[in-house]
């Protein structure tokens, strides 16, 4: 077993909401939620629009996604939490497994969210998209010579031009995830192997966007949003996107969501914070972090809008899928000596 405290996010979970949570619950007059994120970048905004919107008091605890859902599998009935929120369909997934969420009737939530991003059973709604794709350094690498898809960043050709995040990620286990759905675990494996031959395995994806523009590596792997919020800093980063695989299935895309605990005080108020964060709230909640809507409805922000557009094809494999093909993927990786 490989140690895994080099790239994990600090244990310790951050109480960023006023003091801890309070017992009690309820404010002076209005409703309280509690809600665990491990979902971070932004929330906050929408936390306290939301607030300003209805009355109801958030109170809300965010740490790194696997930690929350093993302390809310801990605290059981015990818990505070009747919200969850997690990034990867994979935290989304585990967590259903866990019978840490319970199923929630909405037509609004149907509405608003493409089957695709959803549990079939209802226990977690998608909420934001991240595409997982290619970036290059335009002064190392012509357009045209990069790569197009997954599949071509395992041929030998590459081999010391990439540069990859480890095996211990969620959103690379997720992608790995779905090349299985597409190929099988057979020429999976191939591929996996073949990036492991060819890669820089770092620990982040924001190391693998600073390491294209220093030119460590032509080639990257990571979430399109890093490049979004290197993008934002730097408007001259010498890094640009490319969506993979826009000849057959399109790029990788993961999703960030949340679903209503098991142990709700109140579930309607929960679901109806949830319907929020799907309709009135997605604007906040997604444009802070660069992402897509996961609410087709709503237009995404102008950064990405004008520099990666909105108008690419996507893998349409059902999020519950990279959920459920999560075991395989970590086995292959591990099997291949993926770092
Ligand atoms: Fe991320």
């Amino acid at each position: 077993m490989r140690s895994t405290t080099r790239y994990r996010a600090a244990a310790t979970v951050a109480v960023l909401a006023g003091a801890a949570l309070a017992g009690c619950g309820g404010g002076d007059d209005g409703e309280t939620l509690q809600v665990y994120s491990g979902r971070h970048y932004g929330i906050e905004t929408a936390f306290e629009q939301y607030e300003e919107e209805t009355g109801v008091k958030l109170e809300f605890q965010t740490g790194n996604d696997g930690e929350l859902r093993e302390r809310l599998a801990a605290e059981g009935e015990d818990t505070e939490a009747d919200v969850y929120i997690t990034v990867d369909a994979g935290n989304l997934v585990a967590a259903t497994e866990q019978g840490l969420f319970q199923p929630i009737e909405s037509p609004t939530l149907d509405e608003a969210i493409p089957a695709e991003f959803s549990d079939p059973d209802h226990n977690w709604y998608g909420l934001t998209l991240r595409a997982r794709t290619i970036m290059y350094n335009p002064e190392l690498i012509d357009e045209a010579e990069v790569p197009s898809t997954y599949e071509e960043l395992a041929d030998p050709e590459w081999a010391g031009r990439v540069c990859m995040r480890d095996s211990l990620n969620g959103y690379q286990q997720s992608l790995v995830a779905s090349l299985i759905a597409e190929h099988g675990e057979e020429e999976a494996t191939r591929i996996v192997q073949g990036w492991a031959d060819n890669s820089e395995i770092l620990a982040n994806d924001v190391l693998v966007i600073e390491s294209v523009a220093d030119g460590i590596c032509e080639i990257g792997l990571a979430n399109h949003y890093y490049l979004g919020r290197a993008l934002e800093e730097n408007p001259d980063l010498d890094v640009k996107l490319k969506w993979a695989n826009q000849d057959d299935r399109g790029v990788h895309v993961n999703i960030s969501g949340a679903g209503v605990t098991k142990w709700a005080d109140n579930p309607e108020l929960a679901q109806q914070f949830l319907e929020w964060l799907a309709t009135d709230g997605q604007s906040v909640l997604v444009d802070a972090n660069h992402e897509y809507p996961a609410n087709p409805a709503v237009p995404a922000e102008p950064l990405i809008t004008e520099q990666f557009g909105t108008d690419f094809l996507r893998d349409q494999l059902n999020a519950a899928s990279l959920g459920a093909l999560n075991p395989a993927a970590v086995r292959i990786m591990d099997e291949v000596g993926y770092g």
